[in-house]
């Protein structure tokens, strides 16, 4: 074995690093059953869950499910408002994710400046109702969706685009949290894929503590120079209120659940996850597998959600994990 790779698995090992097979095998196979993926897989269905628990999503414009129906619709939203979201139902990291607004002169546009014609949005809707950004490459429909724009505290942070926070929940415990922050390069959206910031968000106060841009650490935002580091997510107990409720009303054991924090009405769910990405760790420098193995003991001497969460907080707090 050579020596870059043993360093990387001393680190892994020394950090709790939560690697995907042991994620599938503990907690994605025997908590989420498959037959409930669909819950979160589409975004339409999701949204419903959570108008069922409470919390608040972007305003649905239109749903788009067949191809003749698709002029009347972009009519009706073109002529209504002057920005909003089209999006895959069954979409992921970012594909397919059109962000658009209305420019003075009424021509729409990207947060890039990049001109959408009515014949490029009529394009777009087509591509996603063929399956082109659905997550099997199945046919899917197409979501149209309000527009949500980012709280006064990301004006430094976030460039041309709206940041989301995932967090981790198990058994309904909130566990770890990311914010991401899109970028210039990210086109209006916060995917990491895209090239968007995640920031470690400590699950308990909601205080940013490392960024990593793909994959590399970083402490200034790359495009404003802005901090990154020690900043206070506003209203952070509400969003872990939000997501505590999205996740007790979904009957999957493991997800992550990704807000926009609107300045007007707080947290605002925009889907979930049924199979988290593992990068979250990365963005945190520190590793989930802790975390979760002290609730399963918990939970496995009959402790409840509140309980654990109750007990599991100040070891974070205080590192003694
Ligand atoms: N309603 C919205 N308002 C503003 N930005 C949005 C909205 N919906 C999505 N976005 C932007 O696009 C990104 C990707 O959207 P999302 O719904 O999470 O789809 P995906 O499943 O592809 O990640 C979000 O992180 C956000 O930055
Ligand atoms: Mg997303």
């Amino acid at each position: 074995m050579g020596t870059k790779l043993k360093a990387y698995l001393r680190l892994l090992g020394a950090h709790h690093i939560l690697c995907m097979n042991r994620r599938n095998a503990r907690y994605i196979a025997p908590g989420n059953p498959r037959q409930h993926y669909r819950l979160v897989d589409e975004k339409i269905k999701t949204k419903t869950l959570a108008a069922e628990a409470g919390v608040p999503c972007p305003e649905t414009y239109g749903v788009v499910t067949y191809y003749g129906e698709i002029k009347r619709i972009l009519t009706r939203i073109t002529t209504t408002y002057n920005t909003f979201v089209i999006k895959p139902n069954r979409g992921a990291a970012g594909r397919g994710v059109l962000v658009l607004e209305r420019d003075k002169d009424g021509k729409w546009r990207k947060p890039s400046g990049v001109r959408m014609r009515a014949m490029d949005l009529h394009f777009h809707v087509t591509s996603i109702l063929s399956g082109l950004y659905s997550l099997s490459e199945l046919p899917d429909q197409t979501l149209i969706e309000q527009r949500i724009f980012p709280h006064v505290f990301f004006k430094d942070i976030a460039c041309g685009g709206t940041p989301d926070v995932r967090i981790i929940l198990f058994r309904t415990v909130p566990v770890m949290a990311m914010m991401r922050l899109p970028t210039t390069r990210s086109d209006g959206r916060a995917n990491l894929h895209q090239g968007a910031v995640g920031l470690g968000i400590a699950i308990a106060t909601g205080i940013s503590s490392a960024a990593v841009c793909h994959n590399g650490h970083i402490t200034c935002h790359p495009d404003t120079g802005a901090n990154l580091l020690g900043l206070q997510v506003p209203d952070w107990p509400a969003a872990l209120a939000a997501a505590r409720r999205l996740a007790a009303h979904i009957p999957l054991n493991y997800i992550g659940v990704d807000l926009m924090l609107d300045a007007q009405h707080g947290p605002m769910m925009i889907e979930a996850n049924a199979r988290p990405g593992l990068n979250i760790q990365v963005a945190n420098n520190t590793g989930l597998r802790p975390r979760l193995e002290f609730l399963q003991t918990l939970f496995a001497r009959g402790a409840t959600a509140d309980q654990a969460w109750a007990e599991l907080y100040p070891r974070i707090a205080a590192d003694t994990l």
